[in-house]
């Protein structure tokens, strides 16, 4: 105790100390923008990674269901679409998570005898440690290295650890989090990092009857609801801020047109709130964009992969062709 201040922090606490400097930056620059805005990345503390799971599990979020049931109804076609004329190759996938729906497909692939190493990508170590721990028990026989970083510097790694063809999975309809052009560039980025006849699966969210979409993020429940909120409650836990939870509330849309679903969160009043040396000033019903879930066809899908330089190699969808998994071949 007596040496506690002079101790050089660990490198743990400089990361520490360096991302929450990074957090309290880009709050202050979204939140003293025109128009005001906070990045969804952060909605995912251990409250938010509850809450996500909440609302995966709610009946009106049907994303996660229709991706799980193709890859437990179409793990075949999966597998023979991703195993191609059958030479080795590295399974990478962008932002793991709990694997849950991958999982279907590497039991398949191992009882298949496909010649393959999995690596997942998250930014999150604890993600990764939980697979490193898991996976081998659940899916005995699975070559695996678990990689902690951003997707592309590990995408990288991944290149520099093996020659073998990579087949890159990114699912969930995360690239739906991206606007259209941002999501065009990270796909032509992750083009740059493959090699021709190297393959994509991407799960991609599809434009549908705007109800069901709009429920999706309104359910009765009130998860969304809360998750958006949370933002607000970390920032105040960890930037010392003094948002008024009552004093916002969740305002979800769907345009049907541009297949864009956008939550805000309104200022109920006019208010101003405390952080990180800064006051930010709020008029009533002013807003803070703060997540878009954008919605796709098939074709404008087919499109972003051409522009990117892949070739749309086939598709597979659930029963209600709400959600497709799409294979794109680099060329
Ligand atoms: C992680 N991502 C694909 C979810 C989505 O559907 O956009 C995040 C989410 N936000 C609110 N509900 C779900």
């Amino acid at each position: 105790m007596k040496n506690m201040h002079t101790t050089l922090p660990t490198e743990q606490q400089v990361i520490d100390h360096s991302a929450e400097q990074q957090f309290c930056d880009d709050v202050i620059a979204g939140l003293t923008a025109t128009p005001k805005y906070l990045e969804a990345k952060y909605f995912y503390d251990s409250t938010g990674d509850e809450l996500f799971q909440k609302i995966m599990n709610s009946p009106e979020y049907y994303p996660t269901d229709c991706e799980l049931e193709i890859f437990t109804e179409q793990t075949a076609e999966l597998a023979k679409a991703i195993m191609a004329n059958g030479d080795p190759f590295d399974l990478i996938e962008l932002g793991a998570g709990d694997a849950m729906k991958s999982t279907h497909l590497l039991r398949y692939l191992l009882n298949a005898d496909a010649k393959f190493t999995y690596l997942p990508i998250d930014i999150s170590g604890h993600v990764i440690s939980y697979l490193q721990n898991t996976l081998p028990i659940t899916l005995p026989g699975l070559r695996l290295n678990g990689l902690t970083g951003e997707y592309f510097d590990m995408l990288n790694k991944a290149t520099t650890l093996s020659p073998k063809r990579k087949v890159v999975m990114f699912l969930g309809s995360n690239i739906g989090n991206m606007p259209v052009a941002d999501a065009e560039n990270f796909c032509m980025e992750l083009r740059s990092h493959l090699s021709p006849g190297d393959i994509v699966l991407m799960g991609v969210d599809l434009k549908k009857d705007p109800r069901t979409i709009l429920a999706a993020y309104n359910d009765a429940e009130g998860n969304t609801r809360q998750f958006n909120l949370n933002l607000l409650t970390r920032i105040n836990r960890e930037l010392n801020a003094n948002f008024d939870l009552d004093k916002f509330e969740h305002y979800p849309m769907y345009d049907p047109e541009t297949g864009s679903c956008k939550s805000y969160l309104i200022s109920l009043a006019d208010q101003q709130v405390e952080l990180c040396d800064h006051t930010v000033e709020f008029a009533k019903d002013e807003y803070i964009y703060m997540e878009i879930s954008q919605k796709y066809t098939v074709s404008q899908v087919n499109y972003m992969a051409l522009h990117a330089g892949f070739k749309p190699a086939g598709h597979f969808c659930d029963s209600k062709n709400w959600f497709m998994d799409t294979i794109w071949v680099a060329v």
